[in-house]
């Protein structure tokens, strides 16, 4: 206890903190632990890889850092402010302003240009339509792909449209990217360009959290949060990680 405090006086307020959290699924007359109690700090500027199998608890987690759901009980506090009482408005903001996500299946309206679909998160977030397009150009200019602004997203490669869907979730200038198995549809070249590329996110300062069923995906990380059955089962650097659990899976 003591010590904690110390060590969170010496650090910053950590973005995401969880206190014996759970999420408890009703099942008929079973209840189903998804998280069982989660005790989880992450501090800005970190990449980390939450890993584990199918079923474990990962899309669960996800949700709750996410502010897309909120736990059955236990804390969740992000960016200093406790999400359990929050109303479901109050989270649609406090998501909005802080956590860019990418999905796996990138989810892009296909209806849309590129440049319409990296502005939609700015326009939810009430950011006026001179400002959106030129914050939404120079994210797909990070990315690489500013000069595709104009075309669809069914005119470009998996990667590229992975890339897009990057750029949409950077350009709110969110706290936290939150990535669910972002390599997951993605052939393994193309996956190493999305992971150097995250690399490359949380070397310029952003802070990363990647949640993924691969062990070797979860190895680009700088930090491993295991989880198994709902609960944290290792959590630490990646280097020890690797020691322990890069031959199973
Ligand atoms: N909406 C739900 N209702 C009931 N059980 C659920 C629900 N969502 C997830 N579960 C159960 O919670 C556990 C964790 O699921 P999930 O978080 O999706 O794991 P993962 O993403 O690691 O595959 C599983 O046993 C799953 O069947
Ligand atoms: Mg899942």
């Amino acid at each position: 206890m003591v010590a904690e405090a110390i060590e969170d006086k010496h650090m910053n307020t950590p973005l995401i903190e969880m206190k014996n959290e759970y999420k408890i699924y009703i099942m008929g007359t079973e209840q189903v632990y998804a998280n069982d109690n989660i005790n989880l700090k992450i501090y800005n500027g970190e990449f980390v890889a939450i890993v584990g199998k199918s079923g474990s608890g990962k899309s669960t987690l996800m949700n709750i850092i996410g502010a897309l759901d909120k736990p059955t009980s236990g804390k969740y506090i992000l960016n200093g402010r406790d999400t359990s009482t929050m109303t479901d408005d109050e989270l649609a903001d406090i998501r909005n302003q802080t956590i860019g996500f990418i999905f796996q299946q990138y989810n892009l309206l296909p209806k849309l240009t590129l440049l319409e679909n990296v502005e939609l998160p700015l326009l939810y977030a009430g950011v006026k339509a001179s400002e959106r397009r030129s914050r939404a150009l120079s994210s797909l200019g990070r990315v690489g792909l500013k000069e595709k602004y104009s075309q669809y997203p069914n005119q470009l490669s998996g990667g590229q449209q992975q890339r897009v869907s990057i750029a949409r979730a950077l350009a709110g200038n969110p706290s936290l990217l939150l990535a669910d198995e972002p390599t997951g549809a993605l052939d393994s070249k193309t996956s190493r360009e999305v992971l150097n590329f995250l690399k490359q996110l949380h070397s310029e300062g952003n802070t990363i959290v990647m949640i993924t069923h691969d062990n070797s995906i979860a190895l680009e990380a700088k930090r491993v949060v295991r989880i198994h059955d709902g609960k944290i089962i290792f959590d630490g650097d990646t280097e020890e990680y690797a020691s322990k659990f890069q031959t199973s899976n």
